[in-house]
């Protein structure tokens, strides 16, 4: 779509253009600087690279979310196959059907159910955290960030077996293919196609242990008390939307404390500041940067048009950055406490599984700032995602 193009219905008016692509090498491993960039262009702009109006102000991204019936999902991934691939989850359908897909999950997500699972959490990410301390040095990726995660979810769903090393690369995959079709999407999907195939065809409640979420779901669907694909759909949204994103904040976090050794000396004088530094990590280096959504009609936003039929694009990470909304927002700072920061969404599609990813990033920092005196973070390696922003590798030693 044309910005320029003369339009019937409204009255034109022009979006900036910027010639960056959202999803070049460039962007994904900058993606601050060129958020700040095109900011400063316009609350709207227009970006030829991805056929797209990205959204950058804070204020209007809210709005957005706020009105799904103008900013439909129905075009959340940036390429169309995987559009239609996803169009039987929440994440990617309107009202009055997401309600009743988002239900399947929130049941099983609910706050009553996180605090049953609290206890086992904790006491998990302490067992894991006391290892690590003993070995001094470690990947704070794949030691620390990947390795609670993958145990915690697998556990939740009840999965039994050697699944565990696949999961990964699943997630990573299913991030991936969410933007548009270029070559980090397209080598994507054999293994996203592996996920559904185990998910949707290969998984039966046999193999899920008693008493996880996943045998439950299973056993109503055995019931008919919801329908028989509701199963495959649970699981998979848990390992595709939430594996890559909280291994992603776990990273981000060990790497932010060690780059601020103030901010952590005062998270260990004063642990219930832990839900305020997460709260500040996912707004400062947000995990999954921005999503799509589609106008289903003419649309003004901030004096610019625009289109019906337009690809945008709500740029969570340039909104929790937004200088009309915080104060300093390049620094990192876990005083600001900034609950309603962008990194889970905001409005009908805010993050469905944000309860488990706090409850396990909150017990991995709880017992991390209890053995741990300090640590440094060093070989940082960047892993470029169409969607989400996690790091290859990092090398975490434990000085006292
Ligand atoms: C720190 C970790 C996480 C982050 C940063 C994150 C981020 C997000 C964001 C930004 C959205 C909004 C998407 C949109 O606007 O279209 C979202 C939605 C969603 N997330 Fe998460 N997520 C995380 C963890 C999880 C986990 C652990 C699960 C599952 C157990 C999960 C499941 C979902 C689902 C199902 C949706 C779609 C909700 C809907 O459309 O109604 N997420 N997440």
């Amino acid at each position: 779509m044309n910005p320029a193009a003369p339009h019937t219905t409204t009255p034109a008016t022009t979006a900036p253009v910027s010639e960056q692509d959202l999803f070049s090498d460039h962007t994904l491993a900058h993606t601050e600087e060129v958020y700040g960039e095109l900011r400063s262009l316009g609350t709207v702009v227009y970006l030829p690279a991805n056929d797209a109006y990205a959204i950058t102000r804070y204020e209007a991204i809210r709005t957005a979310n706020s009105d799904p019936a103008t900013f439909s999902s129905r075009q959340v991934a940036f390429n169309p196959q995987m559009n239609e691939i996803l169009s039987g989850t929440s994440l990617a359908s309107d009202p009055p059907q997401h309600g009743k897909l988002r239900a399947i999950l929130t049941d099983n997500l609910s706050p009553r159910a996180m605090r049953s699972l609290k206890g086992t959490i904790y006491a998990d990410a302490d067992t894991l955290v006391r290892e690590l301390v003993e070995k001094r040095t470690f990947d704070g990726m794949a030691d620390l960030a990947v390795a609670f995660p993958v145990s915690v979810v697998l556990d939740l769903i009840g999965v039994q077996g050697d699944k565990r090393d696949r999961i990964l690369p699943w997630g990573e995959a299913a991030f991936n293919l969410l933007g548009p079709l270029n070559q980090r999407a397209r080598e994507s999907f054999p293994l996203a196609g592996e996920l559904f195939k185990w998910t949707h065809e290969e998984m039966t409640g046999d193999g899920l242990a008693e008493g996880s979420i996943g045998h439950a779901v299973w056993q109503a669907a055995e019931r008919g008390d919801i329908a028989p694909e509701s199963f495959g759909y649970l699981v998979h949204q848990i390992l595709a939307a939430g594996m890559d994103t909280t291994i992603a904040t776990i990273g981000n976090l060990i790497q932010l404390l060690a780059d601020h050794p103030d901010q952590y000396a005062k998270l260990r004088r004063d642990p219930s500041k832990i839900p305020a530094a997460v709260a500040e990590t996912l707004r400062f280096r947000t995990p999954a940067p921005g999503f799509g959504r589609v106008t289903t009609r003419d649309v003004e936003v901030d004096g610019v048009t625009i289109p019906a039929g337009s690809q945008v694009a709500l740029l969570y990470g340039s909104g929790n950055r937004d200088e009309l909304k915080y104060e300093n927002p390049d620094v990192f700072d876990i005083d600001r406490n900034p609950v309603d920061h962008l990194g889970f969404g905001y409005g009908i599609h805010g993050c469905a599984g944000q309860g488990l990813a706090k409850l396990e990033i909150n017990g991995l920092v709880e017992s991390w700032i209890r053995h741990v005196d300090s640590f440094t973070v060093t070989d940082v390696i960047p892993r470029l995602n169409n969607f989400s922003r996690p790091y290859a590798s990092m090398q975490v030693t434990i000085t006292a």
